[in-house]
């Protein structure tokens, strides 16, 4: 694959877009995927509404290969997967060690760590598969601990990618079945979102001075790990139980105090999308097909219809439509997830197969393998008046 058929872009920079994050301003290619304002994702072309329902293997498959497998090939690059696996216990030491108030994604990225020095290779793509097929070990393995569910349970990857991990989760009283198939969707929705949202988009840039695929991965998480990026999804649920009522007039109301108060509102808006995001869509189906009695699923229900309301009255929001964070915390609590604590982990566990694929791309691929060069964008000085020590 070439970057040729880039389409022109024509940007002029002023002085007013200085220090606002970079954001819009065009400054590199993607191959895995596509944030359009008005349909959402696409990976690799395929609308994310059409793939959220495929084996997640496959579609990890297609943001590495840019093309869904044949059967013979999803067969194959799920027992390669499996056989790939095999975490060193060494990393099971590690994280019993950590403190238990420290939060799950620092546990995370503390794992990316210790799979990266324990079986790290020095191949970005090597390492990029490893880390996949390794992080729902590690990430199973982060609950069990913190949450004193007992001995960790053995890895068994003939289950299925997701299903194994429920299966090492082994979350107390909970329908595995319902919480696989929701965990299967939910992977595939959060695996990638572009080139420039900001852990995918640091991970690349950490990548870029040639540290190993491990080290870009835990500047990505940390990427992640903020309220305004992946902690969303956490902070979102939090607010969701404060709004507490299936009412949507109700919610309407609440939600013109809480903007009125100047509090955060989570869940809605997006710094790409303008219209309702398509993977909030596919979560609304699925928590109706699963989950249609649980309660703080019918408050986001009434908060899909409510605080749209209120914040389109606002003539400062550009996007007043639920993103992908508004309704993922309440599918999860009632799928026996009920810690919002973990709910970053698990966009992180998916998120890292996009990044993965990423810095694959940019560094074997792009400009014909020779790589992107080492980010160095220009900032301008400015209150640096020449003067000198001696004067
Ligand atoms: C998302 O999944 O919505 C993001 O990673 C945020 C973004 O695209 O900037």
């Amino acid at each position: 694959m070439t970057t040729t058929s880039v389409p022109a872009v024509e940007f002029t920079i002023t002085n007013d877009q200085l220090d606002t994050g970079l954001r819009g301003f065009p400054v590199g290619t993607c191959w895995t995927s596509a944030v359009d304002p008005d349909i959402g994702v696409t990976y690799v072309g395929y609308p994310i509404s059409e793939l959220a329902y495929m084996p997640p293997e496959s579609v990890i498959y297609l943001v590495f290969n840019k093309r869904l497998p044949s059967e013979a090939e999803a067969k194959a690059f799920a027992d390669d997967m499996a056989a790939r696996s095999i975490v060193d216990p060494q990393v099971f030491e590690i994280l019993r060690t950590l403190p238990k108030n420290g939060h799950p994604m620092d546990w995370f990225a503390v794992a990316i760590t210790a799979l990266g020095m324990t079986g790290g290779t020095g191949d970005y793509k090597q390492d990029a598969l490893n880390l996949i097929a390794r992080m729902p070990t590690a990430l199973a393995a982060i609950f069990r601990i913190r949450e004193g569910w007992g001995d960790l349970l053995p890895s068994d990857p003939s289950l299925g990618y997701v299903e194994n991990f429920v299966h090492m989760l082994g979350v107390p009283g909970t329908d595995e079945d319902a919480l696989a198939k929701l965990l299967r969707i939910y992977y595939v929705l959060h695996m990638d979102h572009g080139g420039g949202n900001l852990s995918t988009f640091t991970g690349k840039a950490v990548a870029s001075g040639l540290a190993d695929m491990y080290q870009s991965m835990v500047g990505a998480m940390n990427g992640l790990a903020g309220p305004r990026h992946g902690l969303a999804n956490q902070d979102c649920f939090s607010m969701v139980k404060e709004v507490n009522s299936e009412d949507p007039v109700e919610v309407e109301q609440v939600m013109r105090d809480r903007l009125a108060n100047g509090d955060l509102i989570f869940g809605f808006g997006h710094a790409v999308l303008r219209q309702e995001d398509p993977r909030a869509q596919v979560e609304f189906a699925v928590g109706d097909e699963l989950y249609p009695d649980d309660h703080w699923f019918k408050v986001v229900k009434a908060l899909r219809i409510g605080a749209v309301k209120a914040l389109k009255e606002n003539p400062k929001v550009s996007n007043p439509y639920p993103n992908v964070d508004l309704v993922s915390g309440s599918l999860l609590s009632a799928g026996g997830l009920s810690n919002p604590d973990y709910y970053t982990t698990l966009f992180g566990w998916s998120r890292i197969a996009g990044i993965g694929a990423q810095i694959v791309d940019e560094r074997e691929g792009f400009r014909n393998g020779k790589g992107v060069a080492i980010y160095r964008p220009r900032f301008i000085g400015v209150n640096q008046p020449s003067r000198s020590v001696r004067d």
